[in-house]
């Protein structure tokens, strides 16, 4: 087969590939920092690379659009449209392609748990064998377990029978023996270590993973870990990695191998962090988005991403470490928290756990930001849960300059409402190369109260600054001029950015909207509102409401509570009955497609503006901007079906 070598610059990495492959094919299996947002289907424009050397095939008309003319006469071209026509061929990435050093928030709301874990350690000293007792290894050792503690029908594994005769006569006949769920015996060790038993929760997000490492005694957490999800390359939503599935024969295996890699790669460091022994580690729990979850357990998930959008299952599942190729004690069980529909998934089960939201009598609402943001609303007596394509761009994607929360990300942004100058942070305090979610969530609040845009997200013509400009492609403001960034150009936030920020805004605020129609609340009903993901440990909630990301709730009833799913995952791994609570609650949450909602339309127009066409819904807002003399003269218009609500 003829192939052909590829060198990426500036690191000199060297890999491999069959002719005719794709930049981003060879940047895969080089495993090079390359953003592809969208998988490589030519939709998000960020697979950047300059081609330095060697053959390619001609632009396309995807890369004619994504591809500025300045881009293009640079020798920019998108890694996922060009081929690989020459032996040998260098590849440079620019600073703006790369994903950098991704801060992933790991920390969430902390709910008191009572530590009943199902793997416990039971030490027992047996009585030897002689002429007069010729009782069985098997049998000597569960009837001493029987004797001791109570345990009746206990069953045993192949791998750990075939290892008993050994081990009882190498340790004297003294040994803690480790069972799952009061039934099987998954391992037997010499003498007493009831002392050292341990496992691990996941939380497998869509762009990042994050592992605890646990004691299974004491139910505390000994170490904290994460990582950028192995899939990413394979496409930064789910839709695209599930497309990947559907296209490519070993897809599927690819994905899994993918995850479980990820997975256990931070159990790597975990253990490294801790000393404990691989085979110390009993048990894993495991959350995630319905895609995710079929994912890493390795079914198809072709039929999520197809109306009615059903799950393959929706149980909990258990699957041996061994038998899904996770690197815990073999033996050890694997539990998959339960689903509640196609598109919202065990993580959202977890949130609802972390959150108390079952069990409070007054009504919470919950939001867990993500490229797909769940929204649960509920208390003791009913939970609607609903799932919002707000989409990639609050992780900078379809935005000119934007980024994910990296090295180099403006994250928090200031405008003076009356000089229009910018003060911003960026992420580790270096020059700026991009803007990342959270700055841009600042940047439409601080646009809106400046004047620079209006309720309905334009730009205003009537301002004269030197960072407002009106150029052929649009309407920009200047966040930070070239000489103060590292990418050696200036950084704006067009017309266009606002407006994907904008889509994305209305699709969370659609749900929490017609979820609260649904069960005929008001924002004053609502006592708690919770803000949860790794994007909205970082977001300003102000900022978040004056632009309409959720509704009008006073500031002292919102909690941001980071991987609350995270947190949910340590409950079901140290809880028996926070796990039979996961089961009760997927089957509790009444799932709402919101497409399907009578007023999705109008609720989805009226939440595009900002911070929402019927601007009384916003009484805080509204003083805001006429406090700072930015009140609209024209009050945007409502949807009439809408009117009424
Ligand atoms: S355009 Fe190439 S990965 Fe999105």
């Amino acid at each position: 087969m003829k192939t052909s070598e590829v060198i990426f610059q500036p690191e000199g990495k060297r890999v491999t590939v069959p002719f005719g492959s794709t930049i981003l094919e060879a940047a895969k299996s080089a495993g090079v920092d390359l953003i592809s947002i969208c998988g490589g289907r030519g939709i998000c424009g960020k697979c950047k690379v300059i081609v330095e050397g060697g053959e390619v095939s001609p632009l396309t008309q995807i890369e004619r659009k994504l591809l500025s003319e300045l881009e293009r006469s640079m020798g920019y071209r998108l890694a996922c449209q060009t081929s690989i026509l020459s032996q040998v061929l260098v590849i440079k990435i620019p600073e703006e392609s790369r994903t950098g050093k991704q801060r992933l928030q790991v920390e969430g709301i902390e709910t008191p748990v009572k530590i009943e874990p199902l793997v416990k350690k039971y030490f027992v000293k047996i009585k030897k064998p002689s002429l007069q007792d010729i009782r069985s290894d098997f049998d000597r050792l569960v009837e001493e377990l029987k004797r001791t503690y109570g345990l009746e029908g206990l069953k045993i594994t192949y791998d750990v029978l075939r290892r008993l005769p050994l081990i009882l006569r190498e340790s004297d006949w003294e040994v803690t023996v480790v069972i799952w769920n009061e039934d099987t015996i998954i391992d037997l060790e010499m003498g007493n270590s009831v002392n050292r038993i341990f496992g691990y929760a996941v939380d497998i997000g869509t762009t990042k993973i994050a592992g605890y490492l646990l004691d299974l005694n004491s139910g505390k957490v000994l170490a904290v870990d994460s990582l950028m999800n192995p899939q990413i390359p394979y496409g930064e939503d789910v839709i695209s990695r599930i497309t990947y599935v559907s296209n490519n024969p070993d897809g599927l295996n690819e994905l899994q191998r993918a995850v479980v890699d990820g997975v256990n790669q931070i159990l790597k460091t975990l253990l490294e962090k801790t000393g404990v022994n691989q085979r110390e580690v009993y048990e894993m729990t495991v959350v995630g988005n319905t895609a995710m979850h079929h994912l890493f357990l390795g079914i198809n998930p072709k039929y999520v991403a197809l109306a009615p959008y059903p799950p393959v299952i929706k149980n909990g599942v258990n699957v041996k470490a061994r038998e899904i190729g996770a690197d815990i004690n073999p033996n050890g069980n694997v539990h998959v928290l339960p689903v509640i529909g196609g598109f919202v998934g065990a993580d959202a089960v977890a949130v609802i756990l972390a959150t108390e939201i079952y069990r409070r009598k007054k009504l919470c609402m919950a939001i867990d930001i993500g490229t797909n943001t769940e929204v649960v609303l509920g208390n003791k007596n009913e939970i609607l849960a609903s799932s919002c394509a707000s989409g990639p761009a609050f992780e900078g994607a379809h935005i000119k300059y934007g980024m994910r929360a990296a090295t180099g990300a403006i994250e928090r942004i200031k405008i003076d409402p009356y000089t229009l100058e910018v003060q911003y942070e960026t992420i580790d305090n270096v020059k700026p190369r991009g803007i990342c979610g959270s700055a841009m969530v600042d940047v439409v609040a601080e646009m809106l109260k400046s004047g620079i845009i209006d309720v309905s997200g334009r730009f205003n013509k009537n301002i004269s600054s030197p960072r407002l400009r009106f150029t052929k492609s649009g309407a920009e403001f200047v966040l930070a001029w070239k000489n103060e960034t590292a990418i050696n150009d200036d950084i704006v936030v067009t017309q266009r950015d606002i407006r994907e920020i904008q889509l994305a805004k209305a699709a969370i605020h659609t749900g929490c909207a017609l979820l609260m129609k649904k069960m005929g609340v008001t924002e004053q009903d609502i006592d708690l509102m919770f803000i949860a993901g790794a994007f909205g440990s970082y977001i300003n909630p102000e900022n978040a409401r004056i632009i309409g990301m959720y509704p009008e709730i006073p500031l002292n009833r919102v909690r941001i509570v980071g991987n609350a799913a995270g947190t949910g995952a340590r409950m079901a791994l140290i809880s028996k009955s926070f796990r039979e609570k996961a089961e009760k609650i997927a089957r509790k949450v009444n799932y709402i497609e919101l497409g399907a909602e009578q007023d999705f339309q109008a609720e989805f127009f009226n939440s595009q503006f900002i911070p929402y066409a019927d601007l009384t819904r916003y009484p805080e807002t509204i003083k805001l901007l006429k406090r700072l003399g930015k009140y609209p003269k024209k009050l945007p218009p409502v949807f009439m079906s809408n009117k009424n609500r």
